[in-house]
């Protein structure tokens, strides 16, 4: 009977997160009894069988689990999770359908890791878990663009426009679910220390200027945030940075070229040891999303030279495909930097989807978004010129980083409630 019980608590979420105390418990335990006694339940019986089959297998909990490995499969039965139109915040940057992409099977893959399933995400679920909190996502576009699918995501279960709400303020933009008091939210530091790129709309200088040392007049926007979702990379990718020591208002500070990885390094740096000293760590869920790759060289993958992502309909399906766009370098600092919180008792997530999303060349905007600039001739005589093989489409491969936060959300929940319980 224990046994039978342990293999139900390791192997199946689903049964997991509905146990919310011990009376589950002990129902579960009378349940089970019946089924032995009885003989009766023949589905309840398979999805046992189904369970031990998994932990013959190895384990199929969150925990000893790699969500990261794992393979896409076409589904549009489960995918998409919403549709685009019906997400009242969805921006023109990622609205591909709308913007004249007609193939649209980019909507429907799932991402299947290899020895367990991902919970099916339920917008009530996290929203009951983000009841009176703050879920913050801080970073450059790539972590907006996941923000914007989180939101559409938790959105589009409210279907009373009264009890929802987006709010900009400065460099902070708030999206506000009333009915139980929670926020999701995107702050802009695309380089998280601060940086002349720091403003959330005039942000694209020709000249880079870091202060790797100086994080506090961002970071004090989200002190008190109960989940943090962090990213930086693609403002980073160039061989040198210049960086500032002094502040850029006063005349006497000190500029020097560092090449990229030290510079990366140093901000890093600078990030975890605030968070160190500033996160409640009985209160604060961190986790640092993994670079998002681009398809803008299509040689990478067999094309001709000057081809990229447009025109691509379909995943790179080589099992382990991971190109030569993304810096494994910039990774490892992350990395590091993360382990090294983690031996000081902070433990910070990675999630590590640089992988998983490299297959993905087909789920770019392309040309299907609005274009801020009126295109010239030559670009419209060579789309090619003008996709945007950086962004990703909505609903799309963002969506799935988010079902990925949100079996790490719930789970952190499990264990907490596990601790109590003992
Ligand atoms: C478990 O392993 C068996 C045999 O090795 C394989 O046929 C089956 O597909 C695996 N199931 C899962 C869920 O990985
Ligand atoms: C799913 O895709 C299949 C094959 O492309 C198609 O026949 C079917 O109509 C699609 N179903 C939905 C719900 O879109
Ligand atoms: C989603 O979560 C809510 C709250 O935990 C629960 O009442 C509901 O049954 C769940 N829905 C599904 C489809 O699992
Ligand atoms: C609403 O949520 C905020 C966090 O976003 C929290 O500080 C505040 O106390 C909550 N209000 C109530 C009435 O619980
Ligand atoms: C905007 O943010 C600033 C700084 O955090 C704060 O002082 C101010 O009250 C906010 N304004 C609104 C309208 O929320
Ligand atoms: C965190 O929780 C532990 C155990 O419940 C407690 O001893 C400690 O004081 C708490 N720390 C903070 C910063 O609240
Ligand atoms: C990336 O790979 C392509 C094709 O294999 C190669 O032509 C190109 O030089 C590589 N680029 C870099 C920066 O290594
Ligand atoms: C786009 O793909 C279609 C079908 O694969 C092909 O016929 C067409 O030539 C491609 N266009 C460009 C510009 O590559
Ligand atoms: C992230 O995934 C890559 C392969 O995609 C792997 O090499 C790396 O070790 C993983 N890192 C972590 C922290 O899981």
């Amino acid at each position: 009977m224990t046994n039978k019980l342990q293999v139900l608590f390791s192997s199946s979420w689903g049964i997991r997160w509905s146990f919310q105390s011990l009376v589950g418990l002990l129902v579960a335990v009378l349940v089970i009894g019946a089924i032995y006694l009885t003989g009766e339940s023949k589905q309840l019986l398979e999805e046992e069988d189904e369970m031990k089959h998994q932990i013959n297998n190895g384990s199929s909990s969150i925990s000893q689990c790699d969500l990261f490995s794992g393979k896409w499969v076409f589904d549009n039965e489960s995918h998409p999770l919403y549709k685009e139109k019906d997400c009242s915040f969805m921006s023109d940057q990622l609205a591909c359908q709308k913007y004249g992409r007609e193939d649209l099977r980019y909507q429907s893959w799932r991402w299947q890791p290899h020895r367990c399933d991902l919970p099916r995400f339920n917008a009530t679920a996290l929203l009951e878990r983000l009841r009176n909190k703050r879920l913050v996502f801080v970073g450059d576009s790539l972590n907006r663009n996941q923000w914007v699918s989180m939101v559409c995501l938790v959105e589009t279960s409210i279907l009373d426009p009264m009890l929802k709400s987006m709010h900009t303020n400065g460099s902070l933009i708030t999206f506000k679910a009333s009915e139980y008091n929670a926020s999701v939210e995107f702050y802009w530091a695309p380089l998280l220390v601060e940086s002349n790129s720091d403003d959330p709309v005039m942000h694209r200088l020709p000249d880079r200027i870091v202060r790797t040392q100086a994080i506090e007049k961002h970071a004090r926007h989200w002190t008190d945030a109960d989940i943090l979702v962090f990213n930086s990379y693609l403002w980073w990718r160039r061989p040198m940075m210049k960086i500032l020591w002094g502040s850029f208002e006063s005349s006497d500070g000190v500029y020097r070229e560092v090449e990229m990885l030290r510079s990366y390094e140093m901000a890093l740096k600078t990030w975890s040891d605030w968070l160190e000293i500033h996160v409640d760590r009985n209160k604060t869920q961190l986790f640092f999303v993994s670079m998002s790759p681009t398809h803008e060289r299509g040689e990478e993958w067999g094309r001709d030279v000057d081809q990229n992502c447009y025109n691509e309909t379909e995943p790179i399906s080589q099992v382990g495909y991971w190109g030569n766009e993304s810096d494994s370098k910039m990774m490892q600092i992350v990395e590091t930097t993360i382990n090294s919180l983690n031996e000081r008792d902070l433990k910070v997530q990675m999630l590590n989807i640089t992988q998983l999303a490299k297959y993905r060349k087909e789920g770019h905007p392309s040309i299907y978004r609005k274009q801020w600039d009126p295109l010239t001739e030559e670009q419209l005589a060579r789309p090619e010129s003008y996709a945007d093989c950086i962004h990703w489409c909505l609903p799309g491969v963002p969506d799935v980083w988010n079902e990925i936060l949100y079996a790490y959300i719930l789970q952190y929940d499990d264990n907490i409630k596990g601790k109590m319980e003992i």
